[in-house]
This record gives C-alpha cells, structure tokens and sequence, in this order.
C-alpha cells in the first residue's frame, strides 16, 4: 500500500502513487475499462481501472454500491472526474463486497429514507447539507467567541416551563419528582447575564410540538445569546449582524455544497445589514393591504404558467424515455422524471393551497399570533431577513417587557427568513421589573414558586437585558433552501419519528 490520501488532497499528488480509503459511489464499465466512482467523505473521485490490471478488473466486477476498499494508483488530472483528478489504478483492496445496498438511485419516498436515515447520510446531498449545518454552529459560535460572549452550559433537567406548559416533556426524576427537559436555556442564561454581562448558550432544547410541519422539530439546536443592558434596538442590531455573519461564513466556505443543493446562491449574496424592521401592527396592515393581494394573485397566475411549463417539460422526458435504449441514460432520465413530478405534485398542492392563504391574510385580526402561513407571505416581500417588533403581549411568554407607551404589545423580536422560510430567530427585552413580572406569572395562572429564583434577579440589581434564540435547524433549511426541516439534522426527531 503505497501513501493514504484524502480526496480533496489528490490535486497535491499529481503523478504520484497514492491510496485511497473509501466507498464505492458508483460504477460503470466499457468491457475494457471499469469506472468506479469513490467516495471518502472528502469528496469524490473516478478510479479508472483498466482490463489489462487482471486482478484489479476483476476486483472492480465485485463491487457493488458502498463496497468498502483501498484503492492505489496513479493521480492524472482528468476534467471528466469531479475533482479534476483521477486514479489510474492498479490495486483494489476490498474491505467489504456489497451486492445489494437498501438505498438505489432511483427516487425512493421520503418514509423509506427516513427510516433508513443511517444509510442515507451518506448521499452527497445529505453530506452536503451536513457540512453546512458545521459551518452554520461554527460561525455562530465564532460569532459570539469573538465578540466578548462567554459560553453558558444551562440544564437540561428544568423544574418548570419557559415556553408555555403545552409544549413541555416530563420525565420521571427519582420517587416522586417531575423534570421538564429544556425548551430554551433563556431563564438561566439571564442569571449568567448578571454575572458576566455578555453569555450565551447552545444546546438541543425540546418541544412536545403536537403538529406536524415542515418547521417543527420535537428536539432542536438553539443558540441563545443574552445581555446586561441591552435594549430592544440592541438586540435588533445584534441580530442581524449575526445573521448575516452566519450566511456570509457559509457563503465564504460551503460553495461546492450549496452548488451540489442547487441552492440559488444570489440570494444569499443579497443578505447583508441593515434589515428592515416593521412592528407587528405594520406587518397586520400589510397582510390585509389591496396591494399585496393583487401582487399574490398576480404571482399564482405566474407560477400556474410555469407549472404549465414543468408540465410540457415532463411529456418530453417522457417521449425520451421510450426512446432511449441504454440503461445508463434511461437510469438518468428517470430519475431527472422522478425529480420534475415531484416539484409538479408539491407546485400543484401549493397553488390549491394559496387561495385560503390570501383569503386568511385579508381576515387576519390584530391581536392573534402569526401562523406559519402568515410569515411565509411576509418573509416573501423581502430580500433580507425582516426584523418584527412590538406583538401583542397576549400571545407572547411572561417574560417579555411591556412596552411602555402601549402596555398591549411587548418589546420583542421576531427576525422571519426572506424566500418565505418564516420564524428563525425570536427573543425579547426581558421585564426588568419585580411586580410586573410577578403581576405576569399571575395573569398566566402560572405558580410563581419554580421561578423564585428568577425573580431573584429582580430583587438583587435588576438591570435593562434581553436576548434571542436562533434556531440552527430552521436557519440551514433556509440557507440550503430545503422544503422541510427534517433533513437539516443528522437525527431529526418529529411527532411520529424517533426511529433509528
Ligand atoms: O421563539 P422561541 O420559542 O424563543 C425562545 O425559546 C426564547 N427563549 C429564546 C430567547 O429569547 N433566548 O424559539 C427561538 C427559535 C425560533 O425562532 C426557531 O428558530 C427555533 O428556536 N424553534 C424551533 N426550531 C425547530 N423546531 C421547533 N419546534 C422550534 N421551536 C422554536
Ligand atoms: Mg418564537
């Protein structure tokens, strides 16, 4: 065995004898040379092995897709492999034959993959998602590490609810005590706050969500920053140089990845501060203004039209397919059939589904929480990230403060992705005060005995503080530009999936 190299090394070994570690990708054969496609989780890299190499060839014949091996030879620049450089090779080690792998290239449905998640990883689009899920957790923690944040670790084990009791899990916790599991670390991050002044946290949190959509996890990543005092604006400004911090680290290191995503990167490139901002009550006369509604029936008519064209699109693939004789070609028509009949089904479910939406937006009633319909029809009228202030205090969590000019609306932030992603970062002014928040707890028939320890802050040097909460899972749906947020975690758990 000669020298192990990665993949994304071998442009460095050019005329070199090199080895490779890794699983077959994929394969095909002329009769006189086999191609075999490898991966390594580095990248990919077409092996060329020629029937002169008697033993090697017929190595190459036993492998089947995601047969592990060793492979050697020679690194020659060649366009047609994806990285540039193929193996020219001379010796196959197979670790392991595989003849039949679960995971075929034809189209699969979303159930069969999700149970078969251990597998699926290794497909270059989930791959690609996954490093770009690191890079998102990178830049949000190098964002805060440099910017004077210390890192809080807050318990998962909580004695009570943050977030409303509907959503919590209880566990058993020893004779005859509840624990709660987390729904954020924000209740103990603001002790840190008093402490330290700048903190943070990051950690899966949970939440018995009992619906199931495509933004709701049951177990997520959230990263929490909070701050001794910082004020409404602060937070806002905070916010979005985050944000965008984030998008431009993925931008700088994860093109390869968003280009495997077809992920259309100029949208991205547009994400810079500021953000624009509106208050709830503007958001509430935008929804139900002429304007937009005759733009969203202008936008169903446009893309009725091009569900027309996606249409006449997939007849043609069609008359091709009965055409073509290769099975190569048949394998790639098909599955380009698969991917077009999926967008036609999803686009013609949306387009039945928007009239109701329209119709809702033009009812909404002040004082009623947004849905994820609503955001989505919001978040689309901009190109940024679009910062929502000022909602109702009924719909928001006790400890939100109250805004003192219209003690109905608090200090809070929603901060809605563009391209109608809605929701990834909410957070709030935090009420400072011991009788308000006290005068809350009771208002939401909430015990205030778990949380006197909270209240604390409020008695030893209450201060001006607040914070918010980014969702890692929903901000690298929007990023990838994913339908559903159930492929942005290596293990996503929903209602009804905890499975393997
Ligand atoms: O708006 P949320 O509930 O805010 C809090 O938990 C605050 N305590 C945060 C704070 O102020 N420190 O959640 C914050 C974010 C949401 O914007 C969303 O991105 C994500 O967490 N999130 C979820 N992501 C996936 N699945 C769920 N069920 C989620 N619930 C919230
Ligand atoms: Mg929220």
């Amino acid at each position: 065995m000669s020298r192990v190299v990665s993949i994304k090394d071998l442009g460095t070994c050019m005329g070199q004898q090199v080895t490779l570690q890794g699983w077959v990708s994929g394969k095909r054969s002329s009769g006189k040379i086999a191609f075999l496609l490898v991966r390594d989780g580095t990248g990919l890299c077409q092996c060329t092995v020629e029937a002169t190499r008697e033993s090697a060839f017929s190595e190459a014949g036993r492998c089947g897709l995601e047969t592990s091996l060793r492979i050697t030879g020679e690194a020659r620049a060649d366009e047609r492999s994806p990285g540039g450089v193929e193996l020219s090779v001379d010796t196959v080690e197979i670790i392991q034959a595989v003849e039949e792998y679960p995971i075929a290239r034809k189209a699969h449905g979303i159930d069969f993959l999700m149970s078969h998640r251990h597998l699926w990883l290794r497909s270059t689009r989930q791959a690609a998602i996954m490093k770009i899920r690191h890079t998102v957790i990178k830049a949000a923690r190098d964002f805060f590490d440099d910017n004077d944040f210390t890192l809080i670790d807050t318990p998962i084990f909580q004695p009570g609810a943050a977030e409303g009791a509907g959503t919590l899990f209880e566990v058993d916790y020893f004779d005859d005590d509840k624990a709660y599991l987390a729904q954020t670390g924000q209740l103990y991050l603001e002790t840190a706050a008093m402490a330290l002044g700048k903190v943070y946290c990051f950690g899966p949190t949970f939440r018995a969500e009992k619906s199931k959509t495509r933004r709701h996890l049951t177990e997520f990543w959230m990263i929490e920053p909070e701050v001794a005092f910082y004020e409404l604006p602060d937070l806002e400004r905070l916010s979005e140089d985050f944000i965008t911090f984030i998008v431009k680290a993925v931008l700088a290191r994860n093109r390869e990845e968003l280009e495997i995503l077809e992920r259309d990167a100029s949208k991205l490139e547009k994400i810079d501060t500021p953000f624009p901002r509106v208050t709830y009550t503007e958001a509430v006369d935008l929804l139900k203004s002429e304007a937009l509604h005759e733009k969203l029936h202008a936008q169903m008519a446009e893309d009725s039209e091009e569900l027309r064209g996606w249409e006449k699109a997939r007849d043609g693939l069609e008359e091709q397919l009965l055409q073509a004789k290769k099975a190569w070609k048949k394998e790639k028509l098909n599955a380009e059939l698969e991917r077009l009949k999926e967008r036609i089904q999803e686009r013609i479910i949306d387009l039945g589904n928007r009239p109701k939406h329209i119709e809702d937006a033009r009812n909404f009633e002040w004082g009623k929480d947004f849905g994820g319909d609503e955001e989505t029809i919001l978040s689309n009228e901009f190109e940024r990230p679009l910062i929502v202030t000022h909602y109702p205090r009924e719909v928001k969590a006790f400890y939100m403060k109250r805004s003192e000019e219209n003690p109905e609306v608090v200090l809070n932030l929603d901060v809605l992705a563009p391209e109608g992603y809605g929701e990834i970062v909410g957070g709030s002014q935090r009420e400072d005060q011991l009788d308000l928040l006290a005068q809350r707890l009771a208002d939401e028939g909430m015990d205030p005995a778990p949380y006197e320890w909270y209240l604390d802050l409020r008695r030893y040097g209450t201060v001006p503080h607040g914070g918010f909460g980014l969702g890692i899972e929903r901000t690298v749906a929007w990023i990838c530009g994913l339908k559903h947020i159930r492929e942005t975690i290596p293990y996503p758990r929903l209602m009804g999936r905890l499975f393997p």
